[in-house]
């Protein structure tokens, strides 16, 4: 089956298709990278003639209000036309748990308008919404910052391996669209503060970090709720602290976390490929009771 990966550089999507290519099918990654741009159109129509999935794993390059919306609503459009002309039969898309209750920042409401466009095309779909990725973390750590402190809100989240979400992307792509969305969320639950003091930590990041209620999220308040997901998520099996302990190891920078393309000094080249170990019969969320991800039905 031929599977193109829209964002097949990114961190996700690079995974995503290295898992694709290792399950036997023609996972075709397309992004600027591989001179195939959403926003311009070039090499767009040419990478998805034939193609019978599309995965969506875009992000913008500039998280400031305006540009986002620009580029997710552009992309997106740009995306489903081609699509529909190509007679894409599943567009599969991935997004953030808690979107729709995160819409005072640009970006939420961005990915919101992405969402907006999936549903509303003539394309069958599947939109994931996954929690934030362990490598995500450092970059909330530049969220909402001065000289030598951080401030984050202790609300609670229950980050996640993005090696998973990488697998349940693939194992949605090659299953019939749900027309609707699933969520998906890692192990375990902390509060956001103690999960970047600990990240920070391990990065031998000195500057202090403060719990304040009213700290900014890209621009959001979160609620305590608001980056969990609902009853009935995925719930993934990767833990951070093993996360930290493999990244820690494998740094070539000793003692640091390897730098990631949230770095704002350019993007690093993908070279894990892990395929992500799934099977855990769900767990408990705050939310509710989470579900095994082979509740999926795979089409051969
Ligand atoms: N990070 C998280 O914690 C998290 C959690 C849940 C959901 N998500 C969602 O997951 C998605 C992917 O996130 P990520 O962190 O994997 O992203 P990422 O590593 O920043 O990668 C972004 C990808 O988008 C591509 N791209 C940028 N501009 C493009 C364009 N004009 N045309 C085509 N492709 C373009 C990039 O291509 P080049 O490399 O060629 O520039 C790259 O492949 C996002 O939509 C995000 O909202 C992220």
């Amino acid at each position: 089956m031929k599977i193109v990966v829209i964002g097949g550089s990114g961190l996700v999507g690079a995974k995503l298709v290295d898992n694709l290519r290792h399950r036997g099918h023609d996972a075709l990654p397309a992004s600027p990278h591989f001179g195939v741009n959403t926003i311009t159109g070039k090499g767009l129509a040419a990478a998805i003639a034939g193609a019978q999935v599309i995965v969506d794993v875009t992000n913008s390059p500039s998280f400031e209000d305006a540009a986002v919306m620009e580029f997710f609503r552009t992309s997106c459009r740009n995306l489903i036309a081609v699509a529909e002309a190509a007679h894409v039969r599943h567009h599969v898309a991935l997004s953030v748990v808690g979107t729709d209750r995160l819409l005072e920042s640009g970006y939420f409401r961005a990915k919101m308008v992405q969402e907006d466009l999936v549903n509303a095309s003539r394309i069958p779909h599947t939109i994931l919404r996954s929690t934030q990725f362990f490598e995500f973390m450092p970059r909330i750590a530049q969220s909402d910052v001065s000289e030598d402190a951080v401030r984050v809100s202790p609300a609670l989240v229950q980050p996640i391996a993005s090696d998973e979400v990488a697998a349940a992307l693939a194992d949605i792509a090659t299953a019939s669209p749900r027309n609707g969305m699933i969520e998906h969320a890692g192990p375990d639950v902390f509060h956001l503060d103690d999960v970047v003091r600990r990240v920070m930590e391990a990065d031998r990041d000195a500057r202090k970090v403060i719990t304040d209620p009213h700290a900014r999220y890209f621009g959001a308040q979160l609620r305590d709720d608001a980056l969990i997901p609902d009853e009935g998520a995925i719930i993934g099996v990767g833990r951070l602290e093993d996360w930290l302990k493999d990244s820690l190891l494998s740094s070539s920078t000793e003692g640091r976390l390897p730098a990631t393309r949230y770095d704002t000094e350019g993007y690093r080249e993908h070279e894990d490929s892990a395929i992500a170990r799934f099977g855990k019969q769900g767990g408990d969320t705050p939310r509710g009771r989470g579900v095994s991800p082979r509740e999926l039905t795979v089409e051969r």
